[in-house]
């Protein structure tokens, strides 16, 4: 099999890349190691930047966002039983986000990919990609139990956290950077209409809870949890009984409870791996960083460098000059590391960390304090919640 630009993995980055290729007139084939149902139900990511919208819109894969997603004004951040909206146009000279889950991203984008794209492999897992610093790159791959080659003139790896492409870049030309913090993301969807019309991101001594939507009349919550915490250990009343205490407010707000439909637990961990190219292989999304979810960049990140791939490799195709494709790893990382600030800044802003002192929690509640009442500092929330451009300065 032979394609110009062999994609590993069928999540948002792997998907849209596919798409924006096609747009170019570029061909590329998809391997996917889990099956298509699998793939599109995986609950994951569920705020779009606005950048990230404008994106599938160019790319025709916007249609069923725009029915169906909502646009989001600004969130709600609750500490010490009191409630600040953060307003994003107001703050950002008009900027949103969307509210359209990364299920209903995926469904869309498959559903263009099959229908006028190139091929698009379920149940076909690679094995390893050799040759990444010659001009002919090579994906290995298993489906329908058959061991098979897909010769390229690049490949992306979009393989997620877990995948192998990143493996292909020599240890003695990696450099990672890494955190993990010391707790995790109790996720729930529940079949009750959401207490609140915008997010709420809450603060408390007893550790952080997040209240978002997935449609009018389906709720998704989270809260901190302690690392290695398994979802089984919570039954649904200790749940509600949780959020209940998290969200607290000194007015009469009152979270609705209803019927809890999935739980899981997710860790949450800062990693960057640099550089995001080694010679003819490219790194895209999870499979090159990871940001701990609070500040809801991980879907918008990979977008971001799938993008700069597709643009880069279009100026390739029509100039002949390879400056844009050179340069890939940097443009990327500029706008990684900022994400990865963001990420981290939200993050240690609204979690409770185990043992931590009265001084620190007193200082968290000031930074709260700060962004509730400077509007300088309120920007600056705003401003990253919102995306920084594509391109990364
Ligand atoms: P993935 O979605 O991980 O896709 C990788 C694909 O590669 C998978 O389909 C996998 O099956 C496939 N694959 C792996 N190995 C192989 C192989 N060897 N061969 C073939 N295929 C392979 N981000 C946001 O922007 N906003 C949010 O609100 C947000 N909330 C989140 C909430 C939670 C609870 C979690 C867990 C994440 C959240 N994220 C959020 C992060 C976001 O979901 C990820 O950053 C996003 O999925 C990254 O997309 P990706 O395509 O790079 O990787
Ligand atoms: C969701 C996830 C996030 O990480 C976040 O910051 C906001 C919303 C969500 O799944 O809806």
């Amino acid at each position: 099999m032979r394609t110009t630009v062999g994609i590993i993995g069928a999540g948002p980055a792997g998907l849209l890349l596919a798409r924006l290729l096609h747009v170019a007139g570029i061909d590329s084939v998809v391997l996917e190691s889990r099956d298509r149902a699998y793939v599109e139900r995986r609950q994951r990511a569920g705020i779009l930047e606005q950048g990230t919208a404008d994106v599938l819109r160019a790319a025709g894969a916007g249609e069923r966002m725009d029915r169906e997603g909502m646009r989001h004004d600004g969130i709600e951040l609750r500490f010490d039983r009191r409630r600040h909206r953060v307003d994003f146009p107001a703050l950002t000279g008009g900027r949103s986000v969307m509210v359209y889950a990364q299920t209903e991203v995926c469904k869309d984008l498959i559903a263009l990919q099959l229908r006028d794209g190139g091929p698009l492999l379920f149940e076909a897992e690679a094995l390893a990609v050799e040759d990444a610093d010659t001009d002919t790159p090579r994906v290995r791959f298993r489906h329908e139990d058959r061991e098979d080659v897909l010769e390229c003139d690049y490949v992306v790896g979009c393989d997620g956290f877990w995948g192998v492409a990143r493996k292909a870049v020599p240890a003695g030309l990696t450099q990672v950077f890494e955190r993990t913090y010391p707790f995790g993301w109790l996720g729930i969807l529940a079949d009750v209409p959401p207490s609140h019309d915008e997010l709420v991101y809450a603060r408390h001594d007893r550790g952080f809870a997040l209240l978002s939507m997935r449609s009018p009349s389906v709720s998704r919550l989270y809260l901190q949890v302690p690392d290695g915490t398994d979802a089984a250990e919570w039954s649904d009343e200790d749940i509600w009984d949780e959020l209940e205490r998290r969200f607290e407010t000194a007015d009469d707000w009152r979270l609705e409870r209803g019927p809890i439909t999935q739980k899981s637990v997710t860790p949450m961990r800062s990693y960057v791996h640099e550089p995001m190219r080694h010679g003819r292989l490219f790194l895209a999304g999870d499979a090159a960083h990871i940001v701990p979810p609070t500040g809801a960049k991980g879907l918008n990140l990979a977008v971001g460098d799938v993008v700069t791939f597709a643009r880069a490799l279009t100026h390739q195709k029509e100039t002949g000059s390879p400056e844009l494709l050179d340069a890939y790893s940097d443009t990327c990382l500029r706008r990684v590391w900022q994400a990865e600030r963001f990420s981290y800044d939200m993050t240690t802003l609204l979690h409770t960390a185990p043992g931590a002192t009265g001084f620190e929690n007193r200082l968290q509640l000031a930074r709260l304090e700060r962004i509730a009442s400077s509007r300088a500092a309120g920007t600056d929330l705003a401003e990253g919640y919102t995306g920084l451009p594509f391109g990364g300065r």
